[in-house]
């Protein structure tokens, strides 16, 4: 039973709670007027101490075709944490208010803390370039409803991965299913941390290398996972323009890839996909997008009882 948990990190769901979510994300995605009512009655807080489209806006969508209401914030001058108030005080008052609390912060550890200090369970929606698992929950359903399962894989990570929390969380996850090859691909300065590494490397069986060459591991990837170089994490602007463009992805290096590779961006973009790319028929980042909706659903239902997980 998933009510009442929090979720910091992918790892506190087990792979069976994995398969139940995505189960109910398809079933929520193929009949949605069944669970129109599941959260009726129930409130969800958005705390958003950091800029978001897709997190925020689709679990707030989620919330509402459930038929539970939103409150929350989408930056935090408009909370009392302009006032100085701590995390742990504005997260002990809004779980008098809400049912459940999704929250992202640019601290790492940030949501971790905030689970320490509620009474409801708190969704972690990225905390710094720590971890962001409903972004996992939302890459893996992706993956598993356009390939059919997510074993037998060489996924390419591409950009940033220093900080792209997506990536480590994915990445993590990842090592918990068969036959899975990572191939990381980034500037040396932003490269894949240790403690990711050491993680991996923990695994029997999880195969990986590191490399700078986005044209010399393309033909070999099933899955290319792109990221934008995160700008926001740099402590100096001369960094991030030398970075930012490492790596563009375009119509003609795609030519090097197999006609079936998938490609997966968690978006925003910003340079490092053309958009020319994104007719073709590889490009699955808004389908991504879209599901990213139906799991939030099924992970908001099971969180608060509204649907048997
Ligand atoms: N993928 C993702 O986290 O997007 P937003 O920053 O728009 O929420």
């Amino acid at each position: 039973m998933m009510k009442n948990r929090h979720l910091i990190e992918p790892e506190n769901l087990s792979l069976d709670e994995l398969e139940r979510l995505f189960d109910l994300a398809e079933k929520i995605k193929n009949d949605p007027a069944s669970f129109q009512e599941s959260c009726r009655g129930k409130l969800l807080a958005s705390l958003f101490f950091e800029p978001s489209t897709r997190t925020r806006l689709s679990f707030e969508a989620a919330m509402l075709r459930l038929g539970g209401s939103c409150l929350g914030f989408a930056e935090p001058a408009s909370s009392s944490t302009a006032k100085g108030e701590s995390l742990a005080d504005t997260i002990r008052t809004v779980a008098c208010y809400a049912d459940l609390i999704v929250m992202r912060n640019p601290k790492e550890g940030a949501a971790l803390l905030a689970s320490r200090y509620s009474d409801v369970p708190v969704v972690n929606a990225g905390d710094g370039g720590h971890h962001h698992p409903t972004q996992t929950l939302t890459d893996l359903f992706t993956i598993k409803q356009l390939r059919g399962n997510i074993e037998n894989l060489t996924i390419g990570f591409c950009g940033d991965l220093k900080f792209g929390r997506t990536v480590h969380s994915l990445a993590h996850t990842l090592t918990r299913y068969p036959n899975i090859k990572m191939v990381f691909i980034s500037p040396p300065e932003l490269c894949i941390p240790d403690y990711i590494k050491r993680e991996i490397n923990r695994v029997d069986g999880v195969e990986f290398y590191e490399t700078d060459s986005l044209d010399k591991a393309l033909g070999d990837l099933d899955l290319l996972y792109m990221t934008r170089v995160q700008k926001e994490r740099f402590f100096n602007e001369e960094d991030y323009i030398r970075l930012k463009d490492s790596y563009i992805l375009d119509a003609e290096k795609l030519e090097q890839a197999k006609k079936p590779m998938m490609i997966l961006h968690p978006l925003p973009r910003v340079n490092e996909i053309d958009i020319e790319i994104d007719n073709d028929p590889r490009a699955a980042y808004f389908k991504q997008a879209k599901y990213g909706m139906y799991i939030r659903m099924a992970l908001i239902a099971s969180l608060l009882g509204g649907a048997s997980c």
